[in-house]
């Protein structure tokens, strides 16, 4: 009996002990419940420390660097996949674009302001803005990235919740390439634009 009690003891310590956060990643903090590592953080909250540099990891195997973390809010922000150079071929393109582990505890927030770039006509039945002076106008022609995308059909919308919250889909036939913003404000100038796709994780109880 002491002996069961004393393992419970012990081995109830032994989860507060793994509950510990994470040591840093290159200059990053890695806050409780992500974790880098098997014996700290929470492992269903994985995310990689790759050469110091924190990377968060899709269902198809595309690393996505993480640009911000905030804790109090359970959100993180990943950094959108690059555009090919003088193409309109997003580097996630071969996987679906980004496509997120359902079973896992994270989700695109409704915070997303999405860029389709190089798009066929099919994808002007869905509730997208695909007019002439949608944002992704603006990218193609200001910025360098999406110059390999002029002259092609683009659009942008709103992830809100309504749209599946695991998924930016890219598909050759429909949509190459794709930007994201975070917060977008309209009427926000190309150059105030933040770049990134928010996650937000589900908190650990
Ligand atoms: C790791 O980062 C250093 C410094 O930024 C860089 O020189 C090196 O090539 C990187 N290594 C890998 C494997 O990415
Ligand atoms: C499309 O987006 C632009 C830029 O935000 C906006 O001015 C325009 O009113 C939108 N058009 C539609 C049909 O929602
Ligand atoms: C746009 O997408 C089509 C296929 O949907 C592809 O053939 C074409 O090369 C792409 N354009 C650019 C500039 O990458
Ligand atoms: C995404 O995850 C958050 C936190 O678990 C949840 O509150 C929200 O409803 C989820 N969003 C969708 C669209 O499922």
């Amino acid at each position: 009996m002491v002996i069961l009690l004393l393992f419970l003891l012990i081995t109830g310590l032994g989860s507060v002990i793994n509950a510990s956060p994470c040591s840093n990643c290159g200059d990053f903090e890695v806050p409780y419940p992500l974790s880098t590592n098997d014996d700290c953080g929470d492992k269903r909250y994985k995310i990689y420390c790759n050469n110091d540099s924190l990377e968060f990891l899709s269902a198809t195997g595309t690393y996505y660097k993480i640009l911000k973390i905030d804790t109090s809010a359970n959100k993180l922000v990943i950094k959108p996949p690059n555009i090919f150079k003088h193409t309109c071929y997003s580097s996630d393109l071969i996987g679906g674009g980004l496509v997120l582990d359902e079973s896992l505890p994270f989700n695109i927030s409704t915070l997303n302001t999405v860029m389709l770039l190089n798009c066929s006509d099919n994808i002007l039945q869905s509730p997208l803005n695909c007019s002439s002076n949608s944002i992704c106008r603006q990218f193609e022609e200001k910025v360098e990235e999406g110059n390999g995308c002029m002259n092609t059909l683009c659009c942008h919308y709103l992830k809100d919740s309504v749209m599946n919250s695991h998924k930016i889909r890219l598909r050759v036939g429909s949509c190459t390439a794709y930007t994201c913003l975070v917060d977008f404000k309209p009427d926000e100038p190309f150059k105030k634009w933040n770049y990134g796709i928010e996650l937000q994780w589900k908190p650990p109880n």
